[in-house]
């Protein structure tokens, strides 16, 4: 669907690293090209048409996020650079001031290092859901770690390697009855499945722009007002004081308090156009092409006996597999070969491999723009006796 909008898609490469970062269409280059042309200025800086104008997109991006996730409120939103400084920002502006040694933080084996280390380094005891036979991290998998001193359950909503989609909205309703805060990473699933941060109740949320067509270097902190006023700088420097003495720093209020420095201001401008543009599409019909895709792709690979394949039935939009007796990164330059472009190694879920047993994988992410054409030129050449001799060239 859409390929046009995508001059990289008229090369002959076929692009299935989706989870890594997804491509960006004509109007988001667009909007990018105008800023820098026609109002290269900061935003919140100068009392000068120009700049105002600059600072208003600014703001009507933040509008449309809240939007797009279904906020309350605007001041629910702060631009960040992406879902790890969300996070970190999450977890060292909130939970550092909110939990105490004894406190409990229920994470899984299945999280991206950027979910897992920030509780990590902040020395809070740490319990991991047990992941269920095919991998999937389910509320009944959680709810068996909860204590009474459990706090936070964080977990993605759409996982990046085994690519299950959790019931936020169970897990949440589950959490909130027992006291509990949710932080949801939404980086795999922003703009690939609807996102409703009240119909869910989600307390705090991550996103990054660049994962569902939008530029890199833009992120997305979503709190609940109500926690967004209690999250400390974790940066801080111009733009975020109304004032400061030797004496006193007086903060300015929520989201511009956690916005220090100059933003990527381009970027959070082209994030509304690349939500205009996820929107004119559908994220619905995204969901539903990807998944018809997969399951067709996962139909076919099923079939060739050089496979392992470890997430046959899931609903987001990865296949992780190797090839028999093939290294994953170099199954990986083999199919580079034949101008595929697939991710291998951990995927930056480092502990993922004490459940699973298996440390390097290949991974195929799938995005809306992808073929069945694709697909089948994928299997055909993975359906070959010689991938490591081809990719060692040997
Ligand atoms: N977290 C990104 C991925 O899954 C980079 O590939």
């Amino acid at each position: 669907m859409h390929r046009d909008d995508f001059n990289i898609l008229n090369t002959n490469i076929i692009y299935f690293d989706n989870g890594a970062t997804s491509l960006k269409p004509k109007c988001v280059i667009d909007s990018i090209n105008k800023y820098y042309e026609e109002y290269p200025m900061n935003a919140h800086r100068g009392d000068y048409n120009l700049s105002m104008l600059t600072s208003n997109l600014y703001e009507k991006s933040r509008d449309k996020v809240k939007e797009f996730i279904n906020a309350k409120s605007s001041k629910e939103i702060v631009f960040t650079s992406g879902a790890t400084e969300s996070l970190n920002m999450i977890i060292n502006g909130y939970f550092k001031h909110a939990l105490n040694s004894n406190d409990e933080v229920i994470l899984s084996k299945s999280e991206h290092a950027s979910l897992i280390l920030p509780f990590m380094e902040l020395g809070v005891k740490i319990k991991y859901a047990n992941l269920d036979e095919d991998y999937k991290l389910t509320l009944d998998n959680i709810s068996q770690k909860v204590t009474n001193n459990t706090k936070v359950i964080a977990l993605s909503h759409i996982s990046n390697v085994i690519g299950d989609k959790r019931d936020i909205k169970s897990i949440c309703e589950f959490a909130h009855k027992n006291n509990i805060l949710v932080v949801v990473d939404a980086a795999q699933s922003l703009g690939h499945t609807l996102v409703d941060v009240t119909d869910m109740d989600i307390d705090f949320l991550a996103g990054s722009a660049h994962k569902f067509c939008g530029p890199m270097g833009v992120g997305i902190l979503y709190a609940k007002e109500e926690l967004m006023k209690d999250i400390k700088p974790v940066t801080t420097g111009g733009g975020v004081t109304s004032s400061f003495s030797e004496d006193e720093i007086v903060y300015k209020d929520y989201p511009f308090n956690l916005e220090a420095g100059t933003r990527n201001v381009p970027g959070v401008i082209a994030l509304a156009d690349t939500i205009d543009y996820i929107n004119s599409i559908g994220v619905n019909t995204i969901e539903e092409y990807v998944s018809d895709l997969r399951k067709y792709l996962i139909t076919k690979l099923s079939k060739l006996d050089n496979l392992d394949i470890y997430n046959k039935d899931i609903d987001g939009s990865t296949i992780i597999f190797n090839v028999k007796g093939v290294f994953a990164q170099d199954t990986s330059l083999y199919l580079d070969k034949k101008n595929i472009c697939v991710r291998s190694g951990d995927h930056c879920d480092k502990m993922l491999h004490e459940v699973t047993g298996v440390k390097n994988t290949v991974r195929v992410s799938l995005y809306f723009y992808n073929t069945i054409e694709e697909c089948d030129k994928l299997v055909e050449v993975l359906d070959n006796k010689n991938i490591l001799e081809e990719s060692l060239g040997i």
